[in-house]
């Protein structure tokens, strides 16, 4: 028997740019989805617990995908997730990195390498996401906070890990499920084609946050960042990527002390939110006692 953890992530800077070539920040999350494979006479999978027809039948398709590029080990494999679905945390990323990386280790009888499940897992994810930047799966098998970049049209994505001098202390607050990326990613194509310079000149800027956020990671330095986020939900919601329940959210994180916080994911309709705080635990006693559905992600420092 063999398990594979693929974490779900969180866009700290620059979803939605990084579609268009710009870089984005992104880090994993403490919960994710599991992947356990037991023997079995041929390769299929199973939900450890229900999940909507349509999903499931899509997650069968994909899944057949990526079992005949990881040459079919005989195994049943069942998928188990803490993560909720449509919300921004990645959770089509993280399925595709969790069922690529064991189904690799059933094949091999070794742990693969994460580029190797990133790959695998990258022919998974086009299918539950169209045309993805590749950010959400490569988060997930690096499992590291990350500054990615992918030139549109290219196979696959360039990404440096992160060295940060402390944790980052993040609350996450799921505020409903959404529209799919597919279609949000769709729908802003649709507006950038109308008026091309204009949209041209955001993603822009939004790559721009994305280059001094990575300086005041590196630097430590928490309070440009969170300035930031805002700046960056700013941009979103300019890009008609908000909506009045995501701002609501963005708002109450801010009056809890974030030092800043923005929607994260794709947005649209519902997602999820991120703040940034000095001190997170306290700031989700707070927002849990206000009916925010919230917790604690701490994205760990590590030191050169
Ligand atoms: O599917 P989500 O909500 O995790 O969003 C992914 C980030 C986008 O930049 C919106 C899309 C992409 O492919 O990078």
């Amino acid at each position: 028997m063999s398990t594979a953890f693929g974490p779900g992530k969180v866009i700290l800077l620059g979803e939605h740019g990084v579609v268009y070539g710009h870089p984005a920040l992104a880090a994993p999350l403490c919960i994710g989805v599991t992947a356990q494979a037991v023997p079995h006479s041929h390769c299929e999978v199973e939900l450890a617990e229900p999940s909507p027809s349509g999903a499931t039948q899509l997650l069968k398709q994909a899944f057949e995908q990526v079992a005949e590029l990881a040459g079919r080990p005989a195994v049943k494999v069942t998928l188990k997730s803490e993560l909720p679905l449509s919300v921004g945390l990645g959770s089509s990323g993280a399925l595709s990195v969790a069922c690529a990386q064991v189904l690799l280790e059933a094949k091999h009888g070794r742990a693969a390498d994460s580029a190797t499940v990133g790959k695998l897992a990258f022919e998974m994810e086009k299918l539950f996401h169209g045309t993805p930047s590749g950010v959400d799966h490569t988060t997930s098998a690096e499992k590291a906070l990350l500054y990615y970049r992918r030139t549109p049209g290219e196979d696959h994505g360039h990404f440096e890990r992160l060295l940060v001098k402390s944790s980052l202390p993040l609350v996450v607050a799921i505020c409903g499920a959404r529209s799919g990326t597919k279609k949000t990613v769709a729908e802003l194509r649709s507006r950038k084609e109308i008026w091309p310079q204009r949209y041209t000149r955001l993603f822009s800027e939004i790559g721009q946050l994305v280059e001094e956020g990575r300086a005041a990671i590196e630097a430590g330095d928490l309070k440009s960042l969170g300035d930031l986020m805002n700046v960056n939900h700013g941009l979103l919601s300019a890009l008609g990527l908000s909506s009045a329940q995501l701002d609501s959210a963005v708002h109450q994180l801010r009056s809890a002390g974030a030092l800043g916080a923005k929607l994260t994911g794709a947005g649209g309709d519902g997602g999820a939110v991120i703040g940034l705080f000095e001190d997170p635990e306290a700031a989700v006693e707070t927002l849990k006692a206000a009916g925010v559905h919230c917790f604690v992600n701490r994205i760990p420092g590590v030191v050169s």
